[in-house]
């Protein structure tokens, strides 16, 4: 074992996973490191741990890091690194990183795909056909036109602006807000976002999930979207109020909804899961072949990288 330091006869791991992991990044971790489970680990053997492997769903907090004393870097597999308490591990002077970049196109070609989906009916077609509505000579309801569409954008980040450039083909016209407005677009900037609402026809949300954003769309910007418009999420669950939204969805406050995220995943929402007007997918964002397996070409190098030379590739931050 290359990096296994023998610390006082205790055979323990440099690695450790915390959550879940893919089995493609399992694997080389295992073969590489002899990673284990934080769980499996006794405390003698969690002391000698030095880089911790999560994911954005699963993250290491307070309490796993209370168990690894030794720790010095947290390698996340997804550029979201809101489930890991990144300001409690700068406090203890760990560092961590994240896989940015290799995912913007998929995630941008997910979210452009959701909000067709959501606007035109694609999904709540599939389901008419299949139930046989189609074939007993039924009519399926008129969705709504993509092309020429206002759409708002919260948070023109990396994905955010892959996603404006993608619907700029569309012939939409896009406006944003952002912590601030950014010098290198031109597209118009809205200071905050009942303002961005109120001016589009469909809201997609791209902004980092965390205490920073946590319940941004509320009943305040449903009602702005108004009941022609139209919700994307392909951000963080914790970014809308759920149940703001379920209620806006049954009262008409908006027309409905495309979402990839959820605050509880994977529970998804029961009233949600009953309605025609709402497009759902489980966090499929970035699920492509080739994207996570770039993601986890990406973490691999981090943890490479990090016991090689005491530095991260993508640090966040
Ligand atoms: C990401 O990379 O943040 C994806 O949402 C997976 O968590």
């Amino acid at each position: 074992r290359p990096y296994g330091p023998p610390v006082d006869g205790v055979s323990g791991s440099t690695v450790v996973m915390v959550g879940t992991l893919r089995a493609e990044l399992v694997g080389p971790l295992q073969e590489e490191y002899d990673a284990r489970e934080l769980s499996q680990l006794t405390p003698e053997e969690a002391a000698t741990v030095r880089v911790a492997v999560t994911s954005g769903v699963w993250g290491v907090r307070a309490e796993h890091l209370d168990r690894l004393p030794a720790l010095e870097a947290i390698v996340n597999f997804g550029v979201g690194h809101d489930a890991t308490d990144v300001a409690e591990a700068g406090r203890r002077g760990i560092v961590v990183s994240n896989t940015p970049d290799v995912l913007t196109d998929c995630v941008a070609d997910a979210a452009v795909g959701l909000l067709i989906d959501t606007l035109r009916g694609l999904s709540a077609a599939d389901r008419f056909v299949r139930r046989g509505d189609w074939a007993a000579g039924g009519t399926p309801p008129l969705a709504r036109r993509v092309s020429g569409t206002r759409v708002g954008i919260v948070g023109l980040g990396r994905i955010g602006l892959a996603i404006a450039t993608r619907l700029e083909g569309f012939g939409t016209t896009i406006s944003y807000h952002n912590r601030s407005p950014r010098a290198d677009v031109s597209y118009s900037y809205a200071p905050d976002v009942v303002t961005l609402a109120e001016g589009c026809d469909v809201l997609v949300l791209a902004a980092a999930g965390g205490d920073g954003s946590r319940h941004l769309v509320d009943a305040k910007v449903l009602d702005a979207i108004g009941p022609d418009g139209f919700l994307v999420n392909i951000a963080r669950g914790s970014v809308v109020d759920e149940d703001a939204l379920v209620a806006a969805l049954d009262s008409g406050a908006i027309a409905g909804a495309g979402l990839d995220v959820f605050a509880s995943e994977p529970t998804v929402p029961a009233a949600l899961l009953e309605r025609d007007d709402v497009v759902l997918t489980p966090h499929i964002g970035s699920a492509t072949v080739e994207t996570r397996q770039a993601m986890t070409e990406l973490t691999l190098a981090n943890v490479a990288a990090y016991l090689d030379s005491g530095k991260l590739l993508t640090p966040v931050g």
